[in-house]
């Protein structure tokens, strides 16, 4: 049974940029918000550090210094007029929280606090600022409670636990809704609107070790990518140096920010020999390179020499209480260790798509070299590509971008909705999902989703890693085109139609199989290094041939098709990038 649903706009995905877009479209749009998960739930909510803009309450500050360090640590694959906007939205951006009550930590005297983060500089690189606005590392939790209030208050309709499944377009190409399973019935949704904005967030799962939740499979990304849209930049995933050792769950870079150091085995600050301006308080593609490096030439750390220590023993016990409570917190849980006393194991974790849906500044999905923008259809958040994280993104940059590109892409979703018409549905709208679904539960034998999506995320993290060859990327382009085929037999066990979480994971696995081979055909293509792609093979940035953002198209056959767009420069003169 298939239930049909009207309403101007509909947003897809309940962290913190759906629900920022929400609270700008409800107050003049019908506007529907879809989610997988409760709002609450949402991966927005583990954001820990912070949420930077050039405030200057604790030091001197502005808005161009912030879109400056945010171009260089993109190692300038940033667009520059859209990063300075950011910056420059940011200050108004934080207050807007600060007034909607959201708790941050304060200055003696009543400011909002502000810390250091990994590549935020005083004047163009003098030394570190203290840039991050923050709430203890709860940062992100107090973010995604504070939008989902003013949702609540707005009367924001939720569809919670529906999975979007397909992206609807009329005949003449114009947004006309989306398709959804309600996870309670089995049953299909469809939702006719006049525009349609993603913000499901990132695809961290398709890596072994990963800061991300079960639910980031990329499906935004993925369901655009099939009805034509490119994904943008999608070499560039971003690995966070301090993940918990083998489980990749976040500790926050505002350990570093607060005085926390890396070690290795030797106890060397090994990271004054590779960025001695900011040491520790590097990009993070800098600083993970090097923890890679430090392992590789023997000074790793703990019993398998795998790991380096993050040592936060010297802290002032005031910091660790008020600033870093659940960090300390996860370190105890997790491993074992009292970090007050003792070295916290930790390793590069995958973190962040810098790439995803081609969009502008308003939040529009683009497409094509002269990024022209596809009627009805938005995107925002990390499911999204401006680009201002370039190839590499900044701590703290990222809550930035939901609340400013969310209220941008909100704000804009609400005014075409406002002059537009409801497009006409396709004929029989829900069929792909309808027979994608009944061929899954049909097959009584197959290949099993979770064995498929293990092999990938173990591949993967070996060979789409932090260093990448040819070679190995080659061979994960083989280990992909084998999974693919065994995907197109997958089998699920249960066959009901109440909370089928089979199902869905197994849909899931075709989502994250989708970002995974524009990642692999990008980085293979790409024959240089730059932020987080690091080409073992490439080492050097190679800016006559390369600075240029790629675009992958998925092709009826399935294989990947690359066309590049020039980057919007214009402000910075790309240099090279030291620290
Ligand atoms: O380290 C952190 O707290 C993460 C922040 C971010 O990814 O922006």
């Amino acid at each position: 049974m298939t239930t049909f649903h009207t309403y101007d706009a509909v947003i897809v995905g309940a962290g913190g940029a759906g629900l920022r877009a929400a609270i700008e479209a409800a107050d003049h749009v019908r506007t529907a918000v879809i989610s997988k998960l409760y709002p609450t739930r949402s991966h927005t909510g583990t954001a820990q550090g912070g949420v930077c803009a050039a405030l200057g309450n604790v030091e001197e500050d502005y808005p161009e210094w912030h879109a400056f360090d945010t171009v260089k640590g993109g190692d300038y694959l940033v667009d520059q007029p859209e990063a300075l906007l950011m910056c420059e939205e940011a200050v108004d951006a934080i207050y807007e929280l600060e007034h909607w009550g959201l708790p941050f930590n304060r200055t003696p005297d009543g400011k909002i606090d502000q810390r250091r983060f990994g590549g935020h500089t005083r004047n163009h690189g003098e030394a570190p600022v203290k840039r991050a606005c923050y709430a203890a590392d709860r940062t992100g939790h107090m973010i995604l409670q504070t939008l989902y209030q003013q949702c609540v208050k707005r009367n924001v309709r939720f569809f919670n636990e529906f999975y979007v499944l397909d992206q609807l377009f009329s005949d003449d190409g114009r947004c006309a809704g989306v398709v959804a399973y309600e996870l309670a019935t089995g049953e299909l949704h469809v939702f006719r609107a006049k525009a349609v904005l993603y913000a499901t967030g990132g695809s961290g799962r398709m890596f072994k070790v990963t800061s991300n939740a079960h639910t980031l499979t990329g499906d935004g990304q993925a369901i655009l990518y099939r009805r034509g849209i490119p994904m943008q930049d999608m070499e560039f995933f971003q690995f966070h140096p301090t993940g918990v050792y083998k489980m990749g769950i976040l500790l926050s870079e505002a350990v570093r920010g607060e005085g926390g150091i890396l070690l290795n085995a030797e106890g060397e600050r090994f990271m004054e020999r590779y960025a001695p301006t900011v040491k520790d308080l590097a990009p993070r593609d800098m600083v993970s390179r090097a923890i890679y490096q430090e392992i590789k030439e023997g000074r790793g750390a703990g019993p398998n020499k795998d790991a380096v220590w993050l040592d936060v023993r010297h802290l002032p016990r005031e910091v660790i209480e008020e600033k870093l409570p659940d960090v300390t917190e996860f370190a105890r849980i997790y491993l074992g260790v009292e970090p007050t006393r003792e070295l916290v194991p930790i390793q590069p974790t995958a973190h962040y798509a810098m790439g995803g849906i081609p969009t502008d500044a308003d939040g529009r999905v683009v497409v094509g070299p002269e990024a022209t923008p596809v009627p009805g259809l938005y995107a925002a958040g990390e499911c999204a590509c401006v680009s201002v994280h370039g190839a590499n993104r900044l701590g703290t940059n990222s809550l930035l971008d939901i609340v400013v590109f969310g209220r941008r892409g909100g704000r804009h979703l609400a005014g075409f909705c406002r002059d537009a018409d409801l497009p006409p549905l396709p004929e029989r709208p829900e069929g792909f999902v309808r027979d994608l679904l009944d061929a899954m539960l049909a097959r009584e034998r197959g290949a099993n989703a979770a064995d498929l999506r293990t092999e990938l995320q173990d591949s993967m993290f070996d060979l789409a890693f932090v260093v990448r060859t040819e070679e190995g990327l080659r061979k994960m382009r083989e280990i992909l085109g084998g999974l693919r085929e065994r995907y197109a037999e997958v089998a699920v066990q249960d066959k009901g139609s109440r909370y089928n979480t089979d199902l869905m994971e197994a849909v899931e696995l075709g989502f994250l199989l989708d970002n995974a081979e524009p990642l692999v055909e990008a980085a293979l293509a790409r024959t240089e290094s730059r932020g987080a792609h690091w080409r073992d093979d490439f080492p050097q940035r190679d800016d006559v041939n390369w600075l240029k953002h790629s675009l992958a198209y998925k092709q009826p056959d399935g294989s990947v098709r690359l066309e590049y767009k020039p980057v919007r420069l214009g402000i910075y003169e790309p240099a090279e990038r030291k620290y």
